[in-house]
C-alpha cells in the first residue's frame, strides 16, 4: 500500500508512520508536513533512511500539492493547528489549515480517485456532563480548534455523498505518550515536573477528559485503514476518564515530587467540562485497546525521562516561552 501521510512530523503522526513501517515492510509512505512550530523531524530519526520512506516540506493548503501526489492509494490527514490556547489567541490559522488544507486534500483526493482518511478528534461533539456522545451525535464544537476539525468533518461527508469520494474520518479522544510537544496537558506536566517548574493547572482542576496511548491511536488508524467501510465515522477511546487536577498528582508521585508544585490559574474561555464518547464501532472492527491509563502513564513519564534533550530543546526557546507567559502568566 502507498500512503500519503500529512502532518507527519507531529505528535500522533510520527508514532503512526514509525507503527506502519515497523508493522508492514512493503508499505510506502510519503510525509508531506509544512514544519510548523509543532513539527519536528527529530520525531522520525527512526525511519529516515528507510527506502520505504520519504519526507516532503509543503503546506497542505498549496494548490500545487496534487504534482506531488501522483500513484498513491489513501491520504491520511493528520496535519493541523493542534493547540486549543493557541486557537483562542489566533483562529485565523486554524481555519485555513484545519478547514481549507482539508478541502485542498480532498479535492486532490478527488482528481486521484483514491481513499482519504481524516484525523479527527472528540472535541467536535462538545462538552457532555453525563453519558457518552456516538458517532451520530450532533456536533456541537466550543472554541475555534473544535470547530474547525468539526467544519472539516462535515466537508469530507459531503465529498463522500457529493463525489462517492471513499472516505473515513476518525475522532479519538486526547492521546498522550512519547514525542508530544510540551505545551500539551501531560508532556507540560511532566517536563514541568522534572524542571521544579510549577505545574498549571486550569481553573478547578475538575475538568475531564478520556486518555489513550498514542500507540492503542496508531493501532485503531490501521483497523480503519484495513477494515474500515466507506462514509464510516469512528470514535476510538480508551473510555477511561480522569479529571486533570488527578493526572498532574499522578505525574507528581511517579517523579517523587511534592504536590506544592500544583498552581491554579485562570481559566481558559469556552473551556469544556468532560468529553465522553462511545467506541462501539470500532470495537467490532476487532479494536481495542491495549495500554491502561497507569500503564501508559509510567511510559510517558520514562520517555520524557530519557528524551530530556529533545524537549529542553524547544522549551527553551523564546516562541515557547512567549506563548507560556501569555498563556498562564507566569
Ligand atoms: N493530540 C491529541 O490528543 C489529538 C486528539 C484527537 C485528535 N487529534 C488530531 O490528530 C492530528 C494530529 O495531532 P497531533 O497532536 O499530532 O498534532 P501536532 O500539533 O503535534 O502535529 C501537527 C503536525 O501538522 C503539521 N502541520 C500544521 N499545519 C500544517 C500545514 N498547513 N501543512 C502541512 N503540515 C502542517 C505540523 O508541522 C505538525 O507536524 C490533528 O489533526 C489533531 O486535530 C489530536
Amino acid at each position: 500500500m502507498k500512503i500519503v501521510v500529512t502532518g507527519g512530523a507531529g505528535f500522533i503522526g510520527s508514532n503512526f508512520i514509525k507503527y506502519i513501517l515497523r508493522k508492514y515492510q512493503d508499505y510506502k509512505i510519503l510525509n508531506i508536513d509544512k514544519l510548523t512550530y509543532a513539527g519536528n523531524l527529530e520525531n522520525l530519526k527512526e525511519v529516515e533512511a528507510n527506502p520505504n520512506y520519504k519526507f516532503l516540506k509543503k503546506d497542505i493548503c498549496d494548490k500545487d500539492l496534487e504534482d506531488y501526489i501522483e500513484n498513491y492509494d489513501v491520504i491520511i490527514n493528520f496535519a493541523a493547528e493542534s493547540h486549543v490556547d493557541r486557537a483562542i489567541y489566533n483562529p485565523e490559522r486554524f481555519l485555513k489549515t484545519d478547514i481549507f488544507g482539508t478541502f485542498n486534500l480532498l479535492e486532490i483526493t478527488k482528481k486521484r480517485n483514491i481513499r482519504f482518511i481524516q484525523i479527527s478528534t472528540d472535541e467536535v461533539y462538545g462538552s457532555i456532563e453525563e453519558g457518552s456522545f456516538d458517532e451520530n451525535s450532533p456536533l456541537n464544537p466550543s472554541n475555534p480548534y473544535s470547530s474547525s476539525k468539526g467544519s472539516a468533518d462535515l466537508i469530507v461527508l459531503s465529498y463522500f455523498k457529493t463525489y462517492k469520494i471513499p472516505v473515513n474520518i476518525i475522532r479519538s479522544c486526547n492521546n498522550y505518550g512519547p514525542n508530544q510537544f510540551p505545551e500539551k496537558f501531560i508532556p507540560l506536566m511532566i517536563t514541568n515536573a522534572i524542571e521544579d517548574k510549577k505545574l498549571p493547572i486550569y481553573g478547578d482542576g475538575l475538568y475531564r477528559r478520556e486518555w489513550i496511548y498514542v500507540y492503542d491511536n496508531c493501532e485503531a488508524i490501521d483497523f480503519v485503514l484495513h477494515k474500515g467501510k466507506e462514509g464510516e465515522i469512528y470514535n476510538v477511546s480508551s473510555e477511561f476518564s480522569i479529571p486533570n487536577i488527578e493526572i498532574a498528582k499522578k505525574i507528581l508521585k511517579l517523579l517523587n515530587k511534592s504536590e506544592d508544585l500544583i498552581e491554579f490559574v485562570k481559566d481558559r474561555p469556552g473551556h469544556d467540562r468532560r468529553y465522553s464518547i462511545k467506541c462501539e464501532k470500532i470495537k467490532k472492527l476487532g479494536w481495542e485497546p491495549k495500554v491502561d491509563f497507569e500503564e501508559g502513564l509510567k511510559l510517558t513519564v520514562k520517555w520524557y525521562i530519557e528524551n530530556k534533550k529533545w524537549w529542553e530543546k524547544i522549551k527553551k526557546s523564546k516562541k515557547f516561552l512567549t506563548f507560556y507567559k501569555k498563556i498562564y502568566n507566569f
